[in-house]
């Protein structure tokens, strides 16, 4: 008889926003006339910008004429595309060769796919509150893992210690779902880290499009050290708005190596046989968003979110409500009032002014009194939700 996978019996019930797109559309059931207004995951509301749209069309266009129909794309990613983001690193002063870039269908799906490169004997250190998508990923595949808790008070950014070694190692930043961010000096202590112990950081760079702080890391390769102990994964999810599009890319120096097995060319192995390639259509449109038009109009994108944070932190700081995030990140990530749990208080939020949020247990123990704000909303809405807020913080 077949043996499935019994690792799966070790997953909580549901991934986190899915249990809570149920829970959301059963109080949307019952109470029909509520106007629901949504901060809970991080999709974005904006559509794809100018130029990253004429460039799609002009995709679709190609694959109408017999001279510049393309059929199935390289598995690694399209030439034109891997040399725009290996350019586009260059340009910030980080040194990698085109064939150290992949091209995927994004961040969420490379982070699962990636473990493929991993034995399973190997143990996994989460720093929580996490994405769950780290643990999840790691369950399933019958990983040991470690949790690292972080709080308020190391600015949700722990240092490395020697009681916790493990073989992969998680890291994000800027962070999903706290805001924090690692500065230089801080990745470099993870680096110097992981290569002492011949550890590997899986980096996760989703968010670095809203870093606005000077010397703080856009990617874990501007760190000293980093190619011979990190990969790194990116989306243009929420840098571009491609949530629904699909594209991501990720790093994989050839300089890493363990065992005499070089991760670079494992990589290659993985992709030639397991995908026949992202669309070309949709990797037409990836490219224009490394242009100089696509960089002005996603950056336009990213300030109009970053809009929707300053309207939520200014009540949170109005009401005197401890958080972090909101600056560096399209996340706020507040301490919940009067000292209730993370699902109280989403409970409390749906049922008194119907905003959703995301209680931070679902990202782990360390997440518990927590809870996460998207500010990827319309402005509509996030002005709604303040005014909402306010007037609750001020009963309570
Ligand atoms: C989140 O809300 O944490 C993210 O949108 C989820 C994701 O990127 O998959």
């Amino acid at each position: 008889m077949t043996k499935p996978n019994m690792n799966y019996a070790n997953l909580k019930d549901s991934y986190l926003f899915f249990g809570i797109a149920q829970k959301v559309k059963k109080y949307s059931e019952l109470n029909p006339d509520k106007k629901i207004l949504r901060l809970g995951i991080g999709d974005v509301s904006l559509p794809l910008c100018k130029t990253v749209i004429s460039a799609l069309t002009e995709g679709v266009s190609d694959q109408a004429e017999k001279s510049s129909f393309q059929g199935y794309m390289p598995e690694c990613g399209a030439p034109f595309l891997r040399t725009t983001i290996a350019e586009f690193y260059r340009k910030k002063g980080v040194d990698i060769s085109d064939d150290e870039v992949f091209v995927s269908s994004g961040a969420s799906d490379e982070l699962g796919d990636i473990l493929d490169l991993f034995d399973k004997e190997n143990s996994a250190l989460v720093i929580e509150p996490a994405y769950p998508a780290y643990v999840d990923a790691n369950v399933i595949a019958g990983r040991k893992i470690i949790h690292l808790s972080s709080s308020i008070e190391n600015g949700f950014t722990p240092e490395p210690d020697e009681d916790h070694i493990t073989d992969i190692i998680y890291i994000c930043s800027p962070n999903n779902p706290t805001g924090a961010v690692f500065t230089k000096e801080k990745l470099k202590k993870w680096v110097d880290f992981a290569n002492r112990h011949g550890s590997v950081i899986l980096f996760d760079a989703a968010y670095e499009a809203f870093i606005e702080q000077d010397n703080i890391p856009h990617s874990i390769f501007e760190i000293d050290g980093a190619i011979t102990c990190a990969i790194e994964i990116c989306s243009l999810s929420k840098t571009a708005g491609f949530t629904g599009t699909r594209l991501g890319y990720t790093v994989i120096p050839k300089a890493l190596v363990r065992s005499g097995m070089n991760f670079n060319s494992m990589w290659v192995r993985n992709r030639t046989t397991k995908t026949n390639g992202v669309s070309y259509i949709i990797q037409k449109g990836g490219a224009a968003v490394f242009t100089d038009e696509g960089q002005i109009e996603i950056k336009e994108n990213i300030a109009y979110y970053k809009g929707n944070a300053k309207i939520l932190m200014r009540v949170l700081d109005g009401c005197g409500i401890e958080y972090t995030g909101g600056v560096n990140a399209p996340y706020i990530w507040l301490k919940c009032p009067k000292g209730l749990g993370s699902w109280e208080f989403f409970d409390l939020l749906l049922d008194k002014i119907q905003v959703v949020g995301t209680p931070g247990e679902g990202f782990g123990k360390a997440g518990e009194g927590f809870f996460r704000f998207s500010t990827f909303g319309s402005r509509e809405n996030t002005n709604e939700a303040a005014d909402r807020l306010k007037h609750l913080f001020k009963s309570l």
